[in-house]
């Protein structure tokens, strides 16, 4: 049986909703995650100091007794968003980052920004305060294919952005396209790469019909792309790590009406470990998980470490959401049903 012990990793992207879900999903994130950037896109979204305080505040109060986990908190960008507000935040350690979401990009993101210029003002501040800023990269013109969209996001407005602002520092989320990874290494910026990204290429969605737990946004791209996504992740290079854009939606929504979203915390250290073995890099992800995010962000690593044991690891069709010992509703997690070869032994210290 192989072993790996790691430092604790982060959690660099992560959807943990509000309500009844966040209390009975946090856990799985909370328990082996050392940090997480929690995104702003709850259904009113973080758009100020007090918004982020009380949903820090929820969050703290969701996680289980003497748990040493530390969500670090985004402000969700807007066309009206105020300097002097998302400045003072940073400065107070409210806000970790500012996200950018394009209008109507992604789940509940229809508050997103019309047009990206119009921020450039917010930018400089951003620049010149140290203040990291993460993009959900792609357009959302209905001209263009939705296959396409990171694409020409980064060619019409990422390019743009960099080049006005060389020492902003900026992480392009969730990389579907290797034109991504060869902008990111190009552009002296970071990358945040899921696991479900590394594993599915589009086919996933069309099998056995139209399948809409493989659907997630930016959605997953040709084959080709997938693999040059592996190889950026294992490849150890200090612009890439873990951001697992775990996205739960209770199973009725994703039925009904195929919401964008992949649910992976539950498996997410497992289902990642599984690609680096495959591509014969176990050597590498501790830089990936645990490493190169906080040297990106200039903060220190965890200080405890995470044991994993290679041994096959049954994952649940779905996970139950709970209210008073009742059931009252289900998520459907990645690689539901698999085995996986990757188990997390848990804490050492
Ligand atoms: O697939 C996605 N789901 N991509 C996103 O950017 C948002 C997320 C969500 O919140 O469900
Ligand atoms: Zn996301």
């Amino acid at each position: 049986m192989k072993t790996l012990t790691i430092i604790k990793p982060d959690d660099w992207h992560l959807h943990l909703r509000e309500g009844l879900v966040l209390k009975n999903i946090i856990h799985f994130t909370s328990e082996f995650f050392g940090r997480a950037v929690v995104m702003p896109n709850t259904k009113t979204p973080i758009t100020s100091i007090e918004r982020a305080r009380y949903y820090k505040k929820s969050i703290v109060e969701a996680l289980p007794e003497s748990s040493k986990f530390e969500p670090l908190m985004t402000i969700y960008l807007t066309d009206d968003t105020d300097k002097e507000e998302l400045i003072n935040g940073f400065k107070n350690n409210i806000f970790f980052a500012a996200k950018l979401y394009p209008a109507n990009a992604t789940t509940n993101s229809s508050y997103g920004v019309k047009k990206i210029e119009n921020l450039y003002k917010i930018f400089e501040s951003m620049q010149d305060n140290g203040m990291p800023l993460l993009i959900h990269g792609e357009v959302t013109d209905s001209e263009v294919d939705v296959f396409d969209r990171e694409e020409v996001f980064i060619d019409k407005e990422l390019s743009q952005i960099t080049k006005r602002f060389p020492k902003l520092k900026i992480v392009l989320e969730h990389i579907t396209t290797s034109y991504a990874v060869d902008f990111v290494q190009e552009n002296n910026i970071g990358a945040t790469i899921t696991p479900h990204h590394l594993h599915i290429n589009r086919n996933a969605m069309f099998f056995g019909g139209l399948n809409s737990d493989f659907y997630c946004l930016p959605v997953a791209k040709r084959e080709n792309n997938r693999l040059s996504l592996r190889r950026a992740a294992t490849s150890g290079k200090k612009c890439f790590f873990l951001g697992t854009d775990s996205a739960p939606h209770l199973r009725k929504w994703k039925a009904f009406c195929g919401c964008a979203g992949i649910f992976n915390s539950p498996v997410a250290i497992e289902s990642y470990l599984t690609v680096f073995e495959e591509e014969d890099a176990l050597d590498n992800f501790e830089k990936f998980a645990s490493l190169n995010g906080p040297n990106f962000y200039n903060i220190s690593p965890n200080l405890e470490k995470l044991k994993l044991v290679s041994r096959p690891n049954k994952v649940k069709e779905f996970i139950d959401v709970v209210e008073d010992e009742n059931i009252v509703g289900q998520i459907k997690p990645f690689h539901a049903g698999e085995i996986l070869r990757w188990q997390v032994e848990g804490i050492v210290n």
